[in-house]
């Protein structure tokens, strides 16, 4: 049987017996960085059109957030992140926005923000939102005016003179509607025009750039700040921030658009201390140095673009049932990442999102497989960052309709299931009026089925996020110690918790050395056995395993 001694500590958490401590980067923002509540809380994605709607119009909205604040909190989630909820077009689901400081109303009203983050701090829960200071919406007064003043330098602008004789644009420029004339950079939807943020270097064949220091990308960082202070005064606890990577442009290693973000981080510091920046970025080992407070594995950027989420969950994933996968790529990136980190910040892992991150019950896994990815998830020291409706294993649901610009990412974005009600409890609206239809099929989980029945996926989330938060052992804080990566992952959590998962649909065997394996209090298990030194997991089994008992 081969070991690995692979093992990770960070920050100030238990040491891990018997194995080397690996050297970790000096922190960045080594007294205050990142605040306690952020280390030890879980995170849970809201998509507030699919959550829960309060008024009848087939949206969901804040009010239908707070009315189910209850349920988040018995949960025992510590922060939700809430997608965008401003005033916006919608070309792509309000992540084009019109006005960063309003509420668009079919989410509610600023008050309901305020009402929002009151009720949600009073059972525990932070409220983040959405930053998303790479681009507006071409329908924001800033792009507006910006169309009518041949000066303005607030967005990326070339002048026709500047463009390629042929007519044809460079790439990621968009034609003027007019009346100014000439093409401007887009961000990401043709209706997303780009900040200006400046240039890292100049170039004498694209002379519209300009540096981080002009008065137009100098004039966008206020802004943003601004924006900022406008929400955290509502009671808003920090900011997922869009697309981080993307704002200065031409930014070989990222170095300008890194400084930008320790500036805003530096600023935080300043004026609201408890607030926290996590990043879109996807390559935590650059992005935490660089000022955030943690960034997601996610399904893109970063290493293998996106190969430490996708080796865990997507391509030829290791918690797939042919068990051909593996850890590597992941243990891989975790290891280089927490080494550039040390304690300064968090590492994310979601196991799905609203984008193409799809959900865990994606029509290759059976339902069966659910736990075993959430007895990883949720003991490993990264942030667990939970998507709506994954706690009851909600499908992935395919051969939906395009809306607002979801192409193709409406099949994550379903509404959520509450009960067997009309629209699953989502709304009291016509079928035909909601956002998005409910997922059709009659077996669909609901949270009040899964609420009766303690042996459900629901009732198996809450358990280890409540064993999670009683014990800082198996906190982002706390050592792991990897005793087997092939299948099944066998890792020690803070000296103490002996977690093991087999996703595979064979049963898969290890040997642990550890003299307490004996009289370990099995506190979840699916059906291990313990034999001496060995332990055979079944298939789709898990268990975790108190050693101190
Ligand atoms: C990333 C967001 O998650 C995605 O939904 C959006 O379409 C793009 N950024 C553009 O803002």
């Amino acid at each position: 049987m081969e070991f690995s001694r692979r093992a990770f500590v960070l920050g100030t958490g238990a040491a891990v017996a018997g194995a080397a401590l690996l050297p970790s980067a000096a922190p960045a923002f080594a007294a205050a960085r990142p605040p306690s509540w952020l280390s030890n809380t879980v995170l849970y994605q809201i998509y507030p059109q699919s959550f829960a709607d309060s008024d009848g119009s087939g949206i969901g909205d804040l009010r239908g957030i707070i009315e189910h604040l209850d349920y988040l909190q018995w949960l025992g989630v510590g922060a939700i992140w809430i997608d965008p909820v401003f005033p916006s077009p919608f070309t792509d689901a309000g992540y084009d926005i019109a006005d960063y400081e309003a509420v668009h109303p079919r989410y509610g009203t600023e008050e309901d923000v305020a009402a929002l983050t009151g009720a949600a701090r009073a059972r525990g829960i932070r409220v983040l939102f959405d930053l998303v200071a790479g681009h507006t919406s071409n329908q924001h007064s800033w792009f507006l005016d910006s169309l009518r003043d041949n000066g303005d330098d607030r967005y990326i602008w070339a002048r026709p003179d500047q463009l390629p004789a042929d007519g044809s644009l460079p790439e990621s420029f968009v034609a003027s509607p007019g009346p100014r004339p000439g093409a401007f950079m887009k961000n990401y939807y043709d209706t997303q025009p780009a900040l200006n943020y400046g240039y890292a270097r100049m170039n004498p064949d694209e002379p519209w750039r300009e540096p981080v220091d002009a008065p137009g990308p100098q004039r966008n960082r206020r802004a943003m700040r601004e924006v900022m202070d406008h929400w955290l005064k509502l009671g808003i606890s920090g900011f997922r921030c869009d697309m981080a990577r993307s704002l200065v442009k031409d930014d070989p290693g990222w170095v300008e658009t890194g400084k930008l973000w320790g500036e805003m981080r530096a600023w935080l510091d300043r004026e609201h201390p408890d607030a926290v920046l996590i990043s879109e970025w996807g390559d935590p080992a650059v992005s935490v140095p660089a000022g955030f407070d943690a960034d997601f594995f996610l399904q893109v950027n970063g290493p293998g673009d996106g190969a430490p989420w996708k080796s865990l969950w997507k391509d030829d994933p290791y918690f797939g049932a042919d068990g051909t996968g593996t850890t590597e790529v992941f243990l891989d990136a975790y290891e280089q990442a927490t080494g550039k980190i040390g304690s300064g910040g968090h590492v994310l892992l979601p196991t799905a999102n609203h984008d193409s991150a799809d959900r865990l019950n994606n029509g290759v896994r059976t339902p069966e497989e659910l736990a075993v990815a959430f007895a990883f998830q949720l003991t490993w020291p990264t942030i667990p960052s939970l998507y709506y409706g994954e706690e009851i294993g909600m499908r992935m649901v395919t051969g939906l309709p395009d809306v607002e610009g979801s192409a193709g990412r409406q099949r994550n974005r379903t509404p959520m299931q509450w009960d067997g009600g009309k629209n699953a409890g989502f709304s009291t609206a016509e079928p035909d009026q909601l956002y998005i239809p409910v997922d059709p099929d009659p077996h669909r989980p609901t949270v009040e089925e899964q609420l009766r029945d303690e042996g459900s996926l629901l009732h198996f989330v809450r358990r280890v996020l409540a064993l999670r938060r009683r014990h800082p052992e198996l906190g982002t804080r706390s050592g792991v110690r990897v005793f087997h990566e092939d299948y099944p992952l066998v890792y020690l959590r803070g000296d103490r918790f002996l977690v093991a998962v087999n996703p595979r649909r064979d049963a898969a065997a290890a040997t642990v050395d550890d003299p307490r394996l004996a009289r370990a209090r099995h506190v979840e298990d699916s059906g291990i056995r313990v034999d001496g030194s060995r332990v055979e997991v079944p298939g789709f089994g898990y268990a975790i395993l108190d050693l101190q008992r």
